[in-house]
């Protein structure tokens, strides 16, 4: 629980004159900047703010440092952990960075795209693209989320396989900090040893040590040939030696591995029903695959599938012939949270384990929550080229969601503890790539280990010791 300081009046009053009239929004005229994806959470807030330029978040910080008011730092609003509503408390400011979505500048030479931080990731994709470049962070939000949430979250998504995190695509932020100074640290140098790494102590602090502003995104070479294909196969276990298979035939092109249950895909045709099932009768678990590199990656990726199959990696495969297969493909996959939303999940979760432990996972979370209902049915998807599965979790065939829920008290929370606990008995992490926000708070607690709390807190007190920035987030 964080409840900051009542805002006064004065302060909210200078707040709104910095900001002009285009830059605020009374809270109750704004019931969108307080909805979760997820419907789980009521965000709350006394003010919604959205500055133009650095020196007005800066000056904001200033303000609320001063009258000791908590800020909620916002961009795309597309967290599934709260990390981006304030739950417990009307107090704290809102503080959304969508007009501050410019794309300062692009460099061919540093290979560098320095984007603020409401920019959407599609529009960085676009504006790369433009300059025959790519930014290869990728996932089903990017026409919604922005590059703000995604480093404050040091946001995953389909490519980490090849590409890595956020993190691993950030070069340098520009920040203001608790007290109101500007980090300004966008160089895009690639060798920089000074010090401690503020950088990357902002990224993934979830707004809990400064607002991240703009940042210097590493930018690649375009890929000439992308081939998609969606293949069959008997188990998760089967996933991961098609993995090694095709690691070791394609070596770097390979961009992303997804995935998919034979449950997983009756749910989203259920949904989308035009999506069309990729080839005749029903498999246990599916894999997409998709390598991107010079002209004849496709036929490289068809040879590597041919192999596969006469080695019995895989039961089945189709690879896509066109753009537009391409797409339908990747929608079966990207589609998948809206159909668990659709069917009544009634858990999402996002943790990761050791590549080699995703087999061992499945089975020991598949076990967990037997345990604590029988019949609960789970839809296990995801990344796991890089150990990161999401399990969703349903009632019982025939039981919807509000009444069985209702009807068993406690069995949201016991089904999220049943999966954190297989995850840990994997030696795994409580949150892979959506972060702690506010959901995670006490899962942190239980499992992040003395020494690594006490750090966090520490550094928490240090840079914010007023408790202002994102209060209740990560840590209480
Ligand atoms: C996904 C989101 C839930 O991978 O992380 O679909
Ligand atoms: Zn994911």
């Amino acid at each position: 629980m964080s409840d900051c300081t009542p805002p006064d009046a004065d302060s909210l009053n200078a707040i709104k004159a910095l900001v002009g009239d285009k830059g605020w929004k009374p809270a109750a005229a704004a019931p969108g900047y307080f909805e979760d994806p997820r419907g789980r959470f009521a965000g709350r807030g006394c003010l919604v703010v959205s500055p133009d330029t650095t020196s007005e978040v800066a000056a904001i910080v200033r303000i609320c440092s001063g009258a000791r008011i908590g800020i909620v730092p916002i961009s795309g609003r597309t967290g599934v952990v709260a990390g981006q509503l304030s739950i417990d408390s009307d107090h704290a400011l809102v503080l959304s960075l969508e007009r501050m979505n410019r794309i300062r500048s692009v460099s061919a030479d540093d290979s560098v795209m320095v984007a603020e931080a409401g920019c959407i990731l599609e529009n960085v994709h676009a504006e790369a693209q433009r300059h025959g470049l790519q930014f290869p962070l990728s996932m089903a939000s990017k026409g919604s989320c922005c590059i703000g949430g995604n480093l404050a979250t040091n946001a995953g998504g389909i490519q980490v396989v090849r590409h890595g995190n956020a993190r691993d695509l950030c070069l340098g932020i520009e920040a203001v900090l608790p007290n109101g100074e500007i980090l300004n640290e966008l160089s895009p140098l690639r060798k920089n040893n000074t010090g401690y790494d503020l950088r990357n102590l902002l990224i993934g602090c979830e707004g809990t040590l400064g607002i991240i502003t703009a940042a210097t995104l590493v930018l690649k070479p375009i890929d000439p040939e992308t081939a998609t294909a969606y293949c069959a196969i008997p188990s998760p276990g089967a996933a991961l030696r098609l993995f090694r298979h095709l690691r070791m035939e394609l070596g770097e092109t390979l961009s992303a591995l997804e995935l998919m249950s034979g449950f997983g895909l009756d749910l989203v045709l259920s949904h989308f029903p035009a999506l069309g099932r990729p080839f005749d009768g029903r498999h246990d678990w599916y894999l997409l695959v998709e390598a991107a590199g010079p002209e004849g990656i496709g036929a490289r990726l068809e040879d590597a599938l041919g192999n596969a199959l006469e080695r019995d990696l895989l039961a089945n495969a189709v690879l896509a012939r066109s753009e537009a297969q391409r797409k339908t493909l990747w929608e079966l996959r990207e589609n998948t949270p809206e159909a668990n939303r659709l069917s009544g999940a009634i858990c999402s979760s996002d943790t990761s384990v050791p590549v080699s432990r995703v087999e061992e996972f499945i089975h020991r979370t598949v076990q967990s929550v037997a345990n604590v209902h029988p019949g609960l049915r789970i839809n296990s998807y995801g990344h796991v080229g890089d150990g990161n599965i999401h399990h969703n979790v349903f009632p019982p065939e025939g039981h919807g969601k509000a009444q069985f829920v209702s009807n068993h008290p406690g069995i949201i929370e016991d089904v999220r503890m049943a999966i954190n606990d297989a995850t840990h008995a994997c030696g795994g992490s409580i949150s892979a790539e959506h972060g702690i926000g506010r959901l995670k708070v006490k899962d942190l607690e239980i499992y992040a280990g003395k020494a690594r709390l006490d750090a966090i807190r520490r550094i928490k007190a240090a840079l914010d010791p007023h408790n202002i920035m994102n209060p209740g987030a990560l840590i209480d």
